[in-house]
């Protein structure tokens, strides 16, 4: 048994310490942070190498050249019979590691929909980081479930949507999709008389799932892991601009799942909400929108108009990790009907507290990182304000981008009211060869796509740190790679 004032030393220390690894020589006999130096020393050696990656942004190729990613070679060693040195493996980590790293975190990064990480957020990940808690509810972990709290109360102020509703802070909007469809069936399934848990799906009511025809690929994945089937989908026409078309919405009833969304992925714009939600809420649909970064329009005043009648629905996604620009992997699901989410994804257990509102019950993890508190921290420092102004000038520098581009003599495929710009590619050649080269020139990152058949390539602009600056850096670059 241990001595009540010595701690526990880990298996793997004891093993290294037998076996003379100089990282544990000193190793903790007690539980005083004073006797912990080799430990201390090897946080404060990844501390050291982390900042040094920190400082090095904006100056750091944004996407790793060929060398650095044949250096990846070196992790592909045989697991080694006898434990290595805690100090040479993250000595590893960083040589060969760091200098491959994407630099997302960079000003100069347009790719997908992510934004860079907040000072704060990350700095309050890294406090969490050492807390380690299972944040599964307030009895296990009551420091990250007062602080998920708040951060959920202030994520629906921001947002502007129902003060009740629930908020689960998941690990992004695949898995907020993926409770929320799940949450939609079960209550769906419940109005028509059908207990799920108890009879499962066999000889259920059929129900049916409307989603946008320009829907996010991750819905779709969402919807197929429930167990949906292309035959139980149908797909909603939309325009030019990728928004459902309200006089060609597919027939809605009670048995129907609808799956509406603010922010294409290509084009930024979001479906007409004030048109179709009250139509779908009357019929008895289970009404959801996956905002994944389009939502965070709600907040800013100058732009809320793009996002009208959103909150009549009866679920929605956002991501964190995207325009607000925390850490990943960080997103929320939010439902409207709190205790119906609570029903869906609850795993209270005998040895644990009966806890409707905790994390735990409204996400997919039973044992969880309290992914709030970089959602706290970032929404405490920025403020309401700073959130508006976030969204406000991210919107600003892809306009900026957009009418430079056009001048530059590119051809932009949409209306950018948001912060996505999608410029014509010609050919998908074309479209590779752009973005391979500004991948390669270390000066920016974007990616090629497709859009209504067009080759195209996408600049999304959700860094915090991009300036103006950046942005004309981008034309000229793109405007060299064109005339190479
Ligand atoms: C509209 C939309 N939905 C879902 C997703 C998936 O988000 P995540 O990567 O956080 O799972 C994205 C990602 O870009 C998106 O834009």
């Amino acid at each position: 048994m241990l001595a009540a004032s010595r701690s526990y030393i880990p298996p793997d220390v004891v093993k290294a310490q037998q076996l003379g690894d100089p990282t544990y020589m000193n190793s903790p006999t007690t539980a005083s942070s004073a006797e912990l130096p080799a430990e201390l020393d090897l946080y404060a050696d990844a501390d050291r190498r982390a900042l040094t990656f920190a400082t090095g942004i904006g100056s750091r190729p944004v996407f790793p050249d060929v060398a650095a990613r044949n250096g990846l070679a070196r992790f592909n060693e045989p697991i080694p019979l006898r434990g290595k040195s805690a100090m040479e493996t993250i000595e590893l980590l960083d040589a060969a590691g760091s200098p491959a790293a994407v630099a997302f975190n960079d000003p100069r990064y347009y790719g997908y929909v992510v934004g860079a990480t907040l000072p704060a957020a990350a700095a309050a990940e890294r406090i969490a980081l050492a807390w380690d808690q299972a944040a599964s509810d307030s009895s296990a972990a009551p420091a990250p479930a007062a602080i998920e709290a708040v951060a959920a109360r202030w994520c629906l102020e921001v947002l502007d949507l129902p003060r009740t509703a629930g908020v689960g802070f998941t690990t992004g909007a695949s898995t907020s999709n993926l409770i929320a469809f799940a949450t939609a069936r079960r209550v769906l399934l419940e109005r028509l008389g059908w207990n799920l848990d108890l009879r499962g799906l066999r000889n259920s009511p059929q129900l049916r799932v409307v989603v946008s025809d320009a829907h996010h690929v991750t819905v779709g994945k969402a919807l197929r892991i429930l167990g949906f089937g292309a035959d139980d989908i149908v797909r909603a026409p939309v325009d030019e601009h990728g928004r459902i078309r309200p006089e060609l919405l597919p027939p809605i009833d009670a048995q129907t799942l609808l799956v509406l969304q603010a922010g294409e992925v290509h084009t930024g714009e979001s479906d007409p909400f004030t048109e179709i939600l009250p139509l779908a809420s009357d019929a008895g649909a289970w009404t959801h929108v996956d905002g994944a970064f389009g939502l965070w329009a709600r907040a800013s005043d100058n732009h809320r108009h793009l996002v009208a009648g959103i909150e009549a629905a009866d679920s929605w996604t956002v991501d964190a990790h995207k325009w607000l620009n925390t850490p990943y992997d960080n997103g929320m699901v939010i439902c409207r009907d709190v205790a119906a989410l609570g029903r869906a994804m609850t795993s209270d257990a005998d040895y644990t507290t009966q806890s409707a509102g905790a994390q735990r019950n409204l996400t997919l993890e039973f044992s969880r990182r309290a992914r709030g508190i970089a959602v706290w921290a970032a929404l405490r420092t920025l403020g309401r304000d700073g959130v508006a102004d976030l969204v406000d000038s991210r919107i600003a520098l892809a306009q900026r981008a957009a009418e430079g581009l056009t001048r530059a003599g590119f051809n932009v495929l949409n209306r950018v009211y948001l912060n996505q710009v999608l410029l014509d590619a010609s050919t998908a050649e074309n479209a590779r060869r752009i973005s391979t080269a500004v991948q390669d020139s270390g000066r920016a990152w974007l990616g090629p796509s497709t859009w209504r058949g067009k080759p195209a390539i996408r600049v999304s602009v959700t860094s915090w740190r991009t300036t103006e600056r950046h942005i004309d850096e981008l034309i000229t670059l793109l405007a060299e790679i064109r005339d190479a």
